[in-house]
């Protein structure tokens, strides 16, 4: 998902819409030790949900020097509820990969745009603004936002590729390496129908048309990490859209059948994240729908002019552990801790990565 600047985000239909980006825990993510060393390293690929810092090198690197200070989750109070400071997640603190990793004794992931890191333990191409489609394909339908050109599925697998023979050497290595390796691809898509209805002002109707090709971009992208040696594959599910989702279902099932060798799982974030908004109190959140962070007031705190992180906007709720959403689009650390939890042990993740 993207920080938000589109102003069609204020009509109802759109706040209804992003009541569902916005929510998304506070379980334990109880680490197995015998299974803590079952992955020698692991490869995350998503957008802003998924972000540990490549828009952040992306924005250090550009010459345009206000394009870093303009990201809104590099300026407080993001981070504090864990790393005391913004660490360019869209979060108070951790994202889901940052539980997994950590639960599996992996450092957490560094951006795989950084310089002179070592990713051998595992690296993270998930970038803010990316999409299943390329960008090519939107720029054909008149988008020339550039948010959603820092790194499409198609450039995050090409990223990945690069960094293969740094992190294993040989062909036979490499094989050995990537077989014990955790993938998790995705969610992707979020933005290929926050594109289509926000900015192309398209219907849901009309959009749905176009799930097809945005789930067949997401199958061919695990497909292509399976041709690369990839044996362990979790592939989220996105908020909040059922068709999308029942369709990616149903294409991880025939991939789980084709690919004998080979674990794809399914993640269910939707219907974690929506249990969680039909009954926040059973999971400790208080509000489901009002923003931690922001100075939107009303009923979802969220105004796309008084985001989280701008100014009139630095300070958080008391206890971002009770609540559902941070920013109004993302989720908080706790929400994060419950869904790593929920697809490390299950239910919502089948099968369960420690299975
Ligand atoms: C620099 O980036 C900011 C924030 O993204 C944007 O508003 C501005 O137009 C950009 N300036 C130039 C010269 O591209
Ligand atoms: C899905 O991708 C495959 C492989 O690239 C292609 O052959 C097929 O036509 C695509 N289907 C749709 C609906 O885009
Ligand atoms: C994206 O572009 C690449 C390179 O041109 C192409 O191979 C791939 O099929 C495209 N992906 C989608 C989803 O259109």
């Amino acid at each position: 998902m993207r920080f938000l600047r589109s102003s069609s985000c204020c009509s109802p239909l759109a706040a209804a819409f992003f009541f569902f980006f916005l929510v998304a825990v506070i379980g334990s993510t109880s680490s197995n030790l015998q299974q803590a060393t079952k992955y020698n390293a692991m490869f995350s690929f998503g957008d802003s949900v998924a972000e540990t810092g490549n828009i952040c090198v992306v924005s250090s690197s550009s010459s345009n020097s206000t394009e870093l200070e303009a990201l809104t989750c590099t300026h407080p109070p993001y981070g504090t509820t864990n790393f005391g400071r913004p660490s360019c997640r869209w979060s108070d603190g951790r994202v889901v990969v940052d539980f997994i990793a950590q639960s599996l004794g992996l450092p957490l992931l560094p951006p795989s745009k950084s310089k002179g890191k070592d990713f051998r333990r595992g690296a993270n191409m998930a970038i803010t603004g990316a999409t299943a489609m390329n960008f090519s394909f939107y720029q054909s339908l008149g988008i020339e936002d550039p948010v959603w050109n820092h790194g499409s599925l198609y450039m995050q697998i090409q990223w990945f590729t690069e960094l293969i023979p740094s992190l294993c050497g040989t062909k036979q290595n490499c094989k050995e390496f990537l077989a014990k390796s955790l993938f998790l691809f995705g969610g992707f898509g979020g933005n290929d129908y926050n594109i289509q209805l926000l900015e192309l002002g398209l219907t849901p109707e009309q959009t749905m048309k176009n799930t097809p090709i945005i789930v067949n971009a997401t199958v061919n992208g695990i497909e292509r990490l399976i041709a690369l040696g990839a044996v362990h594959i979790v592939v989220p599910s996105i908020l909040p859209t059922e068709h999308h989702n029942s369709m990616l279902r149903e294409q991880v099932q025939i991939l789980q059948r084709k690919y004998k060798s080979t674990r794809v799982m399914y993640a269910d974030y939707y219907s974690q994240v929506y249990k969680m908004v039909q009954q926040p109190q059973k999971f400790g959140f208080s509000n489901p729908f009002e923003a931690c962070c922001g100075a939107g007031g009303g009923k979802y705190n969220f105004d796309v002019a008084a985001r989280c992180g701008m100014p009139g906007a630095t300070t958080a709720c008391r206890d971002p552990s009770a609540r559902l959403s941070w920013d109004g689009v993302h989720p908080t650390e706790a929400v994060n801790k419950m869904i790593a939890d929920a697809w490390l042990n299950g239910p919502y993740c089948n099968p369960p990565i420690l299975s």
